[in-house]
């Protein structure tokens, strides 16, 4: 596949790119220059925004993988980086949610949780670490929540999961540094996406009065983040929670 243009860029991958937070951390990636992977479960979703990044003078491709299928992501990730001969930076973005109170918590809706959450953030690392060791350079975003550093009523599970993806991020942090990789977290507040459209007018109004800024978030607030801290100047920056959310937590 790739040219010898491509394979000059630094190549990104970004998990859960086909909207919200993920589209938008994708576009603003390839504004900066870097060779976009665009990986989801659905190439159609996928292959319209590379097809959109491409045209507008960016460089984009499309790979599909389930992130809560261990196997799945291994050889996307590997693929990758066997495709292009390198691989920079890793942004684990794909996440859901299956909130409930604890009493009424499926063993179903916590594994799941954890899974796409957190497990997949750990094997999408390990496949990473190599190609990024190898290339003496790297920088890994794990997209956490500040439900995971304050907790959240009702998101037992994904709170437990965001939270245990800073403890990975911090340790990744110490093992991989000398060989010039970083790992940080960047974990948003409360973002206007798919994601967060069925909550209530109450819940959003009771957001905006706890934030400083007085407006609820957009995906481009993160992806302004992530473009900082995967830049090739940001190397003396790792193991730390980037906390995007208008002033609501201060954590
Ligand atoms: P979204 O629901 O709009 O998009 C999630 C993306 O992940 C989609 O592209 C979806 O296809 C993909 N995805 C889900 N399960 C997948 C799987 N098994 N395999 C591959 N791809 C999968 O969500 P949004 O709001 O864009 O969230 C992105 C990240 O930001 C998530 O990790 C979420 O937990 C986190 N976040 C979002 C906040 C918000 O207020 N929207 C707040 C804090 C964190």
């Amino acid at each position: 596949m790739a040219d010898s243009e491509q394979t000059e860029k630094r190549v990104a991958i970004v998990t859960g790119a086909s909207r919200g937070i993920g589209r938008a951390i994708a576009q603003r990636l390839a504004h900066e220059g870097r060779h976009v992977v665009l990986v989801s479960r659905s190439l159609d979703a996928l292959q319209s925004l590379a097809d959109e990044i491409n045209a507008s003078g960016g460089s984009a491709s499309a790979a599909a993988a389930d992130v809560g299928d261990a196997s799945s992501l291994t050889s996307c990730i590997e693929g990758v980086a066997q495709e292009f001969g390198r691989l920079d930076i890793l942004v684990n973005n794909a996440g859901i949610t299956r909130d409930n109170l604890i009493l009424r918590l499926s063993d179903e809706d916590l594994m799941d949780v954890l899974r796409v959450n957190l497990v997949s953030a750990f094997v999408a690392c390990r496949a990473a670490a190599r190609p990024m060791m190898k290339g003496k350079f790297g920088r890994i975003v794990n997209i956490a929540s500040t439900s995971g550093l304050v907790g959240n009523a009702g998101q037992t599970n994904y709170a437990a999961a965001k939270s245990g993806l800073v403890g990975l991020t911090r340790s990744l942090a110490r093992e991989l540094g000398a060989k010039g990789v970083t790992a940080n977290v960047v974990a948003p507040g409360f973002i206007e996406t798919d994601m967060t459209a069925s909550l209530g007018d109450e819940i959003k109004s009771k957001v905006l009065a706890s934030l400083c800024v007085r407006r609820l978030g957009v995906a481009e607030d993160i992806a302004e983040a992530v473009a900082f801290v995967t830049s090739d100047g940001s190397g003396y920056l790792t193991g730390q929670v980037i906390t995007v959310d208008g002033g609501m937590t201060m954590a």
